[in-house]
C-alpha cells in the first residue's frame, strides 16, 4: 500500500503487521544506538496546517530514527497565509523530492485529496484531518491496548484485540480519534461502546460497528479500557449542551468512577487533555492512565508506518527489521 489515509485502509492482517513491526522497532529503541539506516536518503515532510504537539514531534522522531531527512512545514509563517493553495504547496514539496508527506489539515478529506492527486509521487500519511480520521492515533492506541491487555502479540494467537471491551467517552461528534479508533478496534476484534451526551453523538452512528450508551456509570464495570476524549471547544457552536459543569459531572472520569472499573482496566487519553473537564488530575496522573505511554508508543507506530510505506519491504518480510547501526 502506498498511502495511509483512513483506518478503513487497513485489513486485520495489515493492522497486525504494523503492530508487530512497531513492537520490533520498540525493542530496538532499548539499545544504546537507536538509529536504523532504513530510510537513509529519503525525505519525509511534516505538512501541518493545524496545531499539534504529539503527532508532529513523534513523526519527526520516527523519521529521524529511520535516518530519513525531515522537513517540517507549518502553515503558520508559510505562503499559505498569502493564499497559496494545497495544490501549489504540494507541487512545491514534490519539487523538493518528498518521498512521504505527513499531513494534518483542518479540512476533512485533505489527505485523501492529496493521495488521489497527481501532485505528489510519494506516500501520503494522514496525521489528522478535521473531524474525519486520525489513523496513526488509532494504531498507537491499539498498540497500547495490546501491550496492556493481551501481551506483545507478534503473530499468531493474541495478535489482535478479540473480545476486549473498549469504551470511548466524550466528544464523539468532533473526534477523528473516535472515528479511526472505532474502525480499527472493530477490525482487530474489540467490542467498542461509545458513551456521550446525545448532542455529542454524530448522526449516522448507527452504521458504525459499535454500541452507543448515554450512561457512563453503567458501562464502566464492563470495560477493559476506557478512552477519554477531549471536549473540543474550538469546534463547538451553541449546540454544545450540557454545560461544562454538567458535562463533567455526568461524563467526566474521576477517582470514584475509576474505582468502578475492573482492576485490570486501563484509562486512555490521546491528548491534549482538559484536566478538570473530561478527566480529573487524580485519574490523569494515576498509574492506570496510559496517556504518556501512548505518546512513547506513537513513535514506534509511526516508525513502523514509515518503514512499511517507504522501506520497500514486502508484507512477508517486513516484520524482520534491519539491524541497528
Ligand atoms: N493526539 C494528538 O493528535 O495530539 P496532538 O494534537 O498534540 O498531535
Amino acid at each position: 500500500k502506498r498511502h495511509l489515509v483512513s483506518a478503513a485502509d487497513l485489513s486485520r492482517d495489515d493492522a497486525v503487521l504494523i503492530l508487530d513491526t512497531a513492537e520490533e522497532l520498540a525493542r530496538l529503541a532499548d539499545r544504546p544506538v537507536k538509529k536504523l539506516p532504513t530510510l537513509r536518503g529519503r525525505t519525509v515532510v511534516n505538512l501541518f496546517f493545524e496545531d499539534s504537539t504529539r503527532t508532529r514531534i513523534s513523526f519527526e522522531a520516527a523519521a529521524k530514527r529511520l535516518s530519513a531527512d525531515v522537513i517540517n512545514f507549518s502553515a503558520k509563517g508559510s505562503s499559505v497565509s498569502k493564499g497559496e493553495s494545497l495544490k501549489d504547496t504540494a507541487l512545491t514539496l514534490q519539487a523538493m523530492g518528498a518521498d512521504a508527506v505527513v499531513i494534518r489539515h483542518h479540512a476533512s478529506g485533505a489527505p485523501h485529496r492529496l493521495a488521489r492527486s497527481e501532485w505528489l509521487s510519494g506516500s501520503v500519511v494522514n496525521a489528522g484531518d478535521g473531524t474525519h480520521e486520525h489513523p496513526t492515533q488509532a494504531l498507537l492506541d491499539a498498540f497500547t491496548l495490546r501491550r496492556r491487555l493481551v501481551g506483545t502479540g507478534l503473530r499468531g494467537a493474541g495478535a489482535d484485540l478479540a473480545g476486549r471491551r473498549v469504551t470511548v467517552v466524550g466528544d464523539i461528534l468532533h473526534s477523528r480519534v473516535a472515528r479511526s479508533g472505532v474502525r480499527l478496534l472493530h477490525t482487530l476484534g474489540a467490542e467498542v461502546t461509545l458513551v456521550a451526551p446525545p448532542t455529542l453523538i454524530p448522526v449516522g452512528v448507527g452504521s458504525w460497528p459499535c454500541a452507543v450508551s448515554y450512561d457512563l456509570d453503567a458501562v464502566l464495570p464492563k470495560s477493559d479500557a476506557v478512552m477519554m476524549l477531549r471536549v473540543q471547544r474550538e469546534r463547538m457552536n451553541a449546540a454544545f449542551f450540557p454545560t461544562e459543569r454538567e458535562y463533567s459531572r455526568r461524563y467526566g472520569l474521576n477517582g470514584d468512577r475509576m474505582a468502578r472499573m475492573p482492576e485490570h482496566a486501563v484509562v486512555m487519553h490521546p491528548g491534549p487533555m482538559n484536566r478538570g473537564m473530561e478527566i480529573t488530575a487524580e485519574v490523569a496522573d494515576s498509574p492506570r492512565c496510559t496517556a504518556v505511554e501512548q505518546v512513547t508508543n506513537g513513535v514506534s507506530i509511526r516508525m513502523a508506518v514509515l518503514y512499511l510505506l517507504l522501506g520497500g519491504a514486502s508484507p512477508d518480510s517486513a516484520s524482520t527489521v534491519p539491524a541497528a547501526t
